[in-house]
């Protein structure tokens, strides 16, 4: 998943027909007195999940949970690395047209979603066109990503009711997502979620019977015998 290869350099045109990203407001931890994260019900022990747009001052946090959250992906997956750089994750986040969700738990991030409203960057492999014709308006859903100490409560899918909520709201037909094919874990939960593979590339090797470049140790041959007179 993400943005393979997209830098943020875009046309002022461009950035000009995204919808204005909705930044959290300073200092309130959460996006306005509009948006204020509900709370949970007086007197429920349980401890709630609250989804909030995320700060400037959660940067930090927000990459180190990402790294954290991905290294096992990242073993074993061949596709580009994620998170992809802390530059390029901080320039996200002066992107338009990006969200960015945080789900906390007591104020611990357990997951981070990123969806954007239109294919952002210049090298990506979506192409619009297929989406143009067939009427799809996807919310492209660029990460995603649960605490590992955190799997297998529900959080993942609260993450995915919530982009799926933002997708109607914002009167949009499909999510769309990538995921590498080797991420077993995620493409089976994919999968349950009713995600179906859309035509696209998949990464495919043949190995070749290579000579090793240095080659095999020699005997050492005798010393010269010194001649005789
Ligand atoms: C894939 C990933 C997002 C799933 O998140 P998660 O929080 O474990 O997902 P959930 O807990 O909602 O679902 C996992 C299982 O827990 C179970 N579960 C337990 N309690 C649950 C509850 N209260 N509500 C819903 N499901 C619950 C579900 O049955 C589900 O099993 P299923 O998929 O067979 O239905 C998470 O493993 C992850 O972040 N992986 C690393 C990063 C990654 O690979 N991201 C995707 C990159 S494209």
């Amino acid at each position: 998943m993400g943005r393979p290869m997209a830098e943020s350099q875009s046309t002022p045109e461009e950035r000009r027909k995204r919808p204005a990203k909705r930044r959290a407001k300073a200092g309130s931890g959460d996006s306005g007195p509009a948006q204020r994260p509900k709370r949970a019900p007086r007197g429920d022990k349980q401890p709630a999940i609250v989804v909030r747009r995320i700060h400037r001052r959660d940067l930090n946090r927000v990459w180190e949970f990402l790294k954290l959250s991905f290294r096992d992906v990242n073993r074993a997956t061949v596709e580009y690395q994620r998170p992809r750089t802390k530059r390029r994750f901080l320039e996200t986040y002066e992107e338009e047209g990006v969200e960015q969700l945080l789900f906390t738990v007591k104020n611990e991030i357990v997951a981070y979603a990123e969806v954007t409203f239109e294919i952002l960057g210049q090298d990506t492999w979506l192409n619009p066109r297929y989406f143009e014709k067939r009427d799809m308006r996807p919310l492209y859903i660029e990460e995603l990503a649960v605490h590992p100490d955190y799997t297998g409560r529900g959080i993942g899918s609260f993450v995915m009711e919530q982009l799926e909520h933002l997708a109607r709201v914002r009167g949009l037909t499909h999510l769309v997502l990538e995921v590498a094919e080797n991420n077993e874990n995620a493409l089976a939960w994919y999968r349950k979620r009713s995600f179906r593979k859309l035509d696209a590339a998949i990464f495919m090797a043949r190995s070749l019977d290579v000579p090793d470049e240095l080659l095999p140790p020699r005997p050492l041959p005798p010393a010269p015998e010194e001649p005789t007179e």
